[in-house]
């Protein structure tokens, strides 16, 4: 049973790297704080409507709220038997101290791309409205244009409220800011292992960064 972070920047491929783990370990569960923010957003729970002011400007969500979410989902019978993926968590020095005190994870993978390809590929990204399958219309088209390759539901190029350029902008700040404390947490404990992810890895680089 595997305990992993996904880690970068906005548009590193926290996401498509956990579609990836997904292929050769599809039990996992993988828990993202930005999706279950959004689904939140999307049902205008107390919880998103809290969330949405920060998430529309590409501030983080106030850190008690972030840490009882993930504490409550970590809670569940399915992550105690097939481990987990976080994607997006923890972003702060106080989400990592917290993380630490509930479970203790085996490693972070820390997801290394060029700023210039960041920008393009939140520019660029749409996903499938029923299976949330993850697109690019610069690098990562689905092979017949319209159709998810994943489930054969009918997609088109729809960005998310928080893929514009002023936001992203503040999004990389917010990362530029905590990251390095983050990081340094993780790299003390030697759990860290950077991988560059400028392209998509082979299910085989996938299997060697996950040690199975
Ligand atoms: P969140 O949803 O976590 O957004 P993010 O960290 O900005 O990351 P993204 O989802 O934008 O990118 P990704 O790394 O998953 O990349 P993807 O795989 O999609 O958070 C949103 C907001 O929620 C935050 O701003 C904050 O307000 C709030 N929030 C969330 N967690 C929080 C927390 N812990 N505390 C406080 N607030 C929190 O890929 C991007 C694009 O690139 C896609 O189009 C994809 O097709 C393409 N691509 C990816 N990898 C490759 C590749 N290897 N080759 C070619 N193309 C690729």
């Amino acid at each position: 049973m595997k305990k992993i972070i996904l880690f970068g920047p906005p548009g590193a491929g926290k996401g498509t790297f956990s579609a990836q783990i997904r292929d050769v370990l599809p039990e996992i569960i993988h828990i993202s704080t930005g999706d279950i923010l959004r689904e939140n957003l999307k049902g205008e729970t107390p919880l998103g409507l809290k969330a949405k002011k920060y998430m529309d400007k590409g501030e983080l969500v106030p850190d008690d709220v972030v840490i009882d979410m993930i504490k409550d989902r970590l809670k569940k019978k399915d992550v105690k038997k097939h481990g987990f993926v976080l994607d997006g968590f923890p972003r702060t020095y106080t989400q990592a101290e917290a993380l630490n005190n509930i479970t203790k994870i085996d490693y972070v993978v820390l997801l290394k791309v060029d700023e210039d390809i960041i920008i393009k590929r939140i520019l660029g990204r749409y996903s499938c409205p029923d299976c949330g399958e993850i697109y690019n219309k610069y690098f990562m088209k689905p092979k017949i244009e319209g159709v998810c390759d994943e489930c054969g539901a009918s997609i088109k190029f729809e960005q998310r409220s928080d893929d514009n350029e002023e936001t992203l902008r503040n999004r990389l700040n917010v990362y530029k800011e905590n990251a390095n404390p983050i990081l340094e947490f993780y790299r003390k404990k030697g759990k860290v292992k950077e991988v560059n992810y400028e392209n998509k890895l082979t299910e085989q680089e996938v299997k060697k960064v996950l040690e199975i």
